[in-house]
């Protein structure tokens, strides 16, 4: 009801706003990096695995997907994600030495449950969930969980579920780094003090949201978007189209970037928007000529550019300046403008935001 959402128009737009405080719940009480934050037997669980295989649905797919960069960066350690309902039903290669991460908001949804079952099936015993529902089936099944404290998440399109589990899935990196000898003493308080810092640079992130309205009243005269983002930032770009086509019905794909030469640049014409998620980091020179692709198509680009990218708005060139450049964090920051794009664009076109048609906010049936 009114009480509940205080100023806000819609659970999306409050949840949305709640991940600075979502975020700080989910790593309150993390001092140092340490396996007991997974569970008493996370350390005999972690010394026997030498592999990750990350299983989801949705938006909690696309934090694995993230998950995946930083752990075979970070930790060193082999990973694969896989859509719960695609694995659960495919032959594949079973090694027991494999840790078994399910993520999951609700901690309900079948398919996950199922390939989790299928998992278990084929002798894979060392699993864990990332989870929101900390009485959900789905902790109870894993041997260990890290219950993110998001709070109940109303809203169908997944919003500060998917920061949270990104928080708890770098924790899960640097506890595996730090495990396998991959995590220097500076290095983890680094990190560390960048993960405490994560609310306020959030808090600066949702300053944004003028901007991004303006960019919502364009968006929502249009039939089609492209998503594009590279490395790190690539699932990114994916959660972006995602929650755009799930709540504003826009047709949005997304792509690596280096991949918009075999095929999607066939698409671009003045007509297709294309968000471009740009930090400043290893790939940037790459992304500045992708970007170029575009323009010289006639495609007008609306990008979310780190301050020190010298990316600047001209003429089909729309930029949003995110606050502050934040490393392997900078995914927790880059989805929040895309989040609020797709609200303000569904709130432009008037659809029903929270309970979006032909869609659930738990599939608890297959
Ligand atoms: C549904 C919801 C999505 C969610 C997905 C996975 O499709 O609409 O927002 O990402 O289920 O749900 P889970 O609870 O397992 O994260």
């Amino acid at each position: 009801g009114a009480v509940e959402l205080g100023p806000y128009r819609h659970y999306m737009q409050k949840e949305i706003f709640e991940q600075p405080r979502a975020i700080a719940d989910t790593l309150e009480g993390v001092e140092a990096i340490t396996p007991t934050l997974f569970g008493e037997q996370a350390e005999a669980v972690f010394s026997q695995i030498d592999r990750v295989l990350i299983l989801a649905c949705g938006t909690s797919y696309y934090s694995g997907s993230t998950a995946k960069y930083w752990l075979e960066s970070i930790a060193k350690i082999p990973t694969n994600v896989e859509i719960a309902s695609e694995y659960r039903y495919r032959d594949s290669v079973p090694d027991a030495r494999t840790l078994i991460v399910t993520i999951s908001q609700s901690g309900e949804t079948a398919d996950t449950l199922a390939a989790l079952k299928h998992a278990r099936s084929l002798g894979m015993e060392h699993t864990l969930t990332i989870c929101n529902v900390a009485t959900s089936a789905m902790v109870r099944e894993c041997k260990l969980a890290y219950v993110t404290r998001a709070g109940a998440e109303i809203g169908v399109a997944s919003t500060k579920a998917f920061t949270t589990q990104l928080a708890g899935l770098f924790l899960l990196t640097l506890t595996l780094a730090k495990l396998r000898g991959q995590l220097s003493p500076e290095a983890e308080a680094e990190h560390l003090k960048d993960m405490r810092h994560l609310p306020a640079a959030l808090q600066a992130v949702l300053a944004l949201e003028p901007q991004v309205m303006a960019w919502a009243e364009a968006f929502a005269r249009k039939d089609n978007a492209l998503f594009l983002g590279r490395g790190l930032h690539y699932p990114i770009a994916l959660e972006g189209a995602l929650k755009l086509k799930e709540i504003s019905y826009i047709h949005a794909e997304a792509y690596p970037a280096g991949e918009l030469k075999h095929g999607p640049l066939a698409l671009v014409t003045a007509e297709m928007p294309v968000v471009t998620v740009a930090p400043n980091d290893a790939l940037l020179e790459k992304l500045k000529s992708n970007m170029q692709e575009v323009r010289a198509r006639g495609g007008e680009l609306y990008v979310c550019a780190d301050g020190d990218t010298h990316i600047q708005a001209e003429p089909g060139i729309h930029v949003i300046r995110m606050p502050e450049h934040y490393g392997a964090l900078s995914p927790i920051l880059h989805v929040v403008p895309l989040q609020l794009l797709a609200y303000h664009t569904a709130c432009a076109r008037g659809t029903d935001v929270d309970k979006p048609r032909n869609l659930a906010k738990s599939v608890t049936v297959e």
